[in-house]
């Protein structure tokens, strides 16, 4: 299976990028199931229904969130009637919504998806690790699964490394999302499992982290609040990772990053065979 996993949508200019770019990139390169972290896509700060079917019909098979989830209330609501959309796994007991989901990509094959959140310089919360390993339990890859996708939400890169390592032999792609930098660690490990620290941001790069750069150099520079963050406008990089997976086992036989636009450095991938 060829999976395609994008990094937080930034705004308007990520929005536009994944609607724009999206749909070609799935016919160019004939993925079987796209994944979509949207948890910025609504002016930086979580997702509307909107926003989040907008990423559906550009070909999102699952969006999932961080955590900015819930930053747009009426996610709380609309979670809860649909299955593709996901939010980490470890909020408390009885959070709206799901935090795994197992559906049918384009061809029939079965794709568990789970969001994460990290506890590194993040927000207490319930241990991912645990909760992360409960959901791969009920799904387990190469017989329940055809492919199991994890993005851990988290700020350390080490703590997803860690994540990686957990899950080496029993998920094909665990990525990193929320820093929103794009990591040049992927890479296949020994049991399997494709690993990345940071797939990067659907955004305008030339920003701080998708967001305009006058009020966070403010802050830096003073400490003290002078207006909103919103969200840089121009023209966005869609960033994001590629894995081809054994079809038997749904282990990853290769992995590269995808860059398409914007400032950045372009990347695409160069699938063999
Ligand atoms: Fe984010
Ligand atoms: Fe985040």
């Amino acid at each position: 299976m060829r999976l395609l996993f994008l990094g937080d949508v930034v705004g308007r200019a990520g929005r536009d990028a994944v609607a724009e770019r999206l749909p070609g990139l799935i016919a160019r390169y004939k993925f079987d199931f796209v994944v979509v972290n949207g948890e910025n896509a609504s002016h930086g700060k979580g997702l509307i229904e909107n926003h989040f079917q907008g990423l559906r019909d550009a070909g999102a098979d699952i969006v999932t969130l961080g955590d900015h989830a819930f930053d747009q209330r009426e996610a709380l609501s609309y979670i809860e009637r649909e299955p593709s959309l996901i939010r980490p796994i470890n909020y408390a007991p009885g959070t709206p919504g799901r935090g795994a989901m197992l559906v049918e990509g384009r061809n029939g094959h079965r794709v568990l998806v789970v969001n994460a959140l990290g506890r590194v310089f993040m927000p207490p919360i319930d241990d991912p690790f645990r909760a992360v390993e409960a959901a791969l339990a009920d799904a387990p890859l190469g017989e329940v699964a055809d492919a199991v996708i994890v993005d851990f939400h988290t700020e350390a890169t080490s703590e997803i490394q860690a994540m990686g390592h957990f899950l080496d032999g029993r998920a094909s792609l665990v990525v990193g999302t929320h820093t929103h930098i794009p990591t040049a660690d992927h890479r296949l490990l020994k049991g399997g499992t494709a690993l990345m620290a940071d797939a990067g941001m659907c955004g305008d790069f030339d920003s701080i982290i998708g967001t305009e750069t006058e009020e966070p150099l403010n802050r830096f520079l003073t400490g003290i609040p002078n207006g909103r963050f919103t969200p840089a406008e121009g023209e966005a990089t869609l960033c994001g990772v590629v894995v081809e997976t054994d079809p038997r086992s749904g282990l990853a036989t290769y992995v590269a990053p995808l860059r398409v636009g914007g400032v950045l450095a372009q990347a695409l991938p160069d699938f063999p065979g």
